[in-house]
């Protein structure tokens, strides 16, 4: 090989290197590591912002992930890491303070009915991605319909109508389907969340490419074009998302 051959080869090979620069380069959980019902957690661990094994994760190394991939604020989970240990279904040996991210399979003490991506526990599996739960949600944002630039997002009312058809169908399928104090109060808010975290400013909607890749396969968007967010996600931000996707969902609030 010639110089400039070799020269031109390594540019390009750097080139498609830099947007995961610093070891975030995804990489699939191998057999052995620890994964959740949550593409959030789940896709910060694939890029090495939490321990890629998923084992002996605290609050700290959560709060330092959340802010470095995504950008929130500071504090923002501290409730959400705080159930796992207050509902004391940790299985590490500092059950008090880290965890595995298996150990949020938890039915009804974390997690509940009617998830976008993965099934309910009454059909055996709760954590891992059902690509049969996501498909009629993936149709309904129109994922895969993506040709004009107008049809590139997916909107709060896109979001919200694509939700409330899963948990309808959620609740047809599934006999024992529950109801819980826990699973209402997730309502929307999930979908909030994933809006949030996907959201493009200057567009006022999410990239679709984006939710496909963070929904569908526990990956941050960076070969989509995903950049960490410059506007910082707060709790006040989620609130609102939250009560703009049950209003546009026909939810009371
Ligand atoms: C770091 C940013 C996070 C993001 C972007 C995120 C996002 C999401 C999304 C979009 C879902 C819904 C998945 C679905 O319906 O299929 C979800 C579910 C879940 N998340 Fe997270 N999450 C994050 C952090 C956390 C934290 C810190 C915890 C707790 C320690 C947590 C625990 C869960 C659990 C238990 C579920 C399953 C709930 C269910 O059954 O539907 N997440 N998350
Ligand atoms: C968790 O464990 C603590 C300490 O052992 C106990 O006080 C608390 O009641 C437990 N919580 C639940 C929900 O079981
Ligand atoms: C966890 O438990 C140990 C021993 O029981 C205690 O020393 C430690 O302070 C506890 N940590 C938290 C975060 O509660
Ligand atoms: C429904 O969830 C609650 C916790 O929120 C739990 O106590 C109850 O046993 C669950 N019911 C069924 C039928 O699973
Ligand atoms: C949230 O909504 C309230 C009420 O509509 C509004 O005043 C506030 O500016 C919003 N906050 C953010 C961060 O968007």
């Amino acid at each position: 090989m010639n110089l400039r051959a070799l020269t031109l080869l390594s540019l390009a090979s750097l080139a498609l290197a830099l947007p995961e620069l610093g070891g975030h380069d995804f990489r699939a959980p191998g057999p052995f590591d620890s994964r959740s019902p949550c593409p959030g957690l789940n896709a910060l661990a694939n890029h090495g912002y939490l321990p890629r094994d998923g084992k002996n994760i605290d609050y700290e190394m959560i709060n330092q992930a959340a802010q470095d991939a995504y950008n929130f604020e500071s504090g923002f989970y501290v409730d959400a890491v705080n159930m796992v240990f207050l509902f004391n279904i940790s299985t590490t040996t500092r059950p008090n303070e880290t965890f595995h991210l298996f150990d949020l399979a938890r039915h009804d003490t974390i997690e509940a009915d009617g998830s976008l991506t993965r099934n309910d526990i009454y059909f055996g599996d709760d954590v891992h991605f059902d690509a049969t739960v996501w498909a009629p949600v993936a149709r309904d944002l129109g994922l895969d319909h993506r040709d004009r630039p107008a049809d590139r997002f997916v909107t709060v009312e896109t979001a919200a109508s694509a939700t409330r058809n899963r948990y309808a169908l959620a609740k047809h399928v599934n006999p024992q389907f529950n109801a819980s104090m826990l699973q209402q109060q997730f309502e929307y808010g999930t979908t909030a969340l994933y809006l949030l975290t996907l959201w493009d400013d200057d567009q006022n909607a999410a990239p679709k490419a984006w939710v496909k890749a963070l929904m569908g396969e526990d990956r941050i968007p960076f070969q989509e074009g995903f950049t960490r967010p410059k506007v910082v996600k707060t709790s006040e931000r989620i609130q609102n998302m939250t009560v703009a996707v049950r209003a546009a969902a026909g939810a009371g609030s």
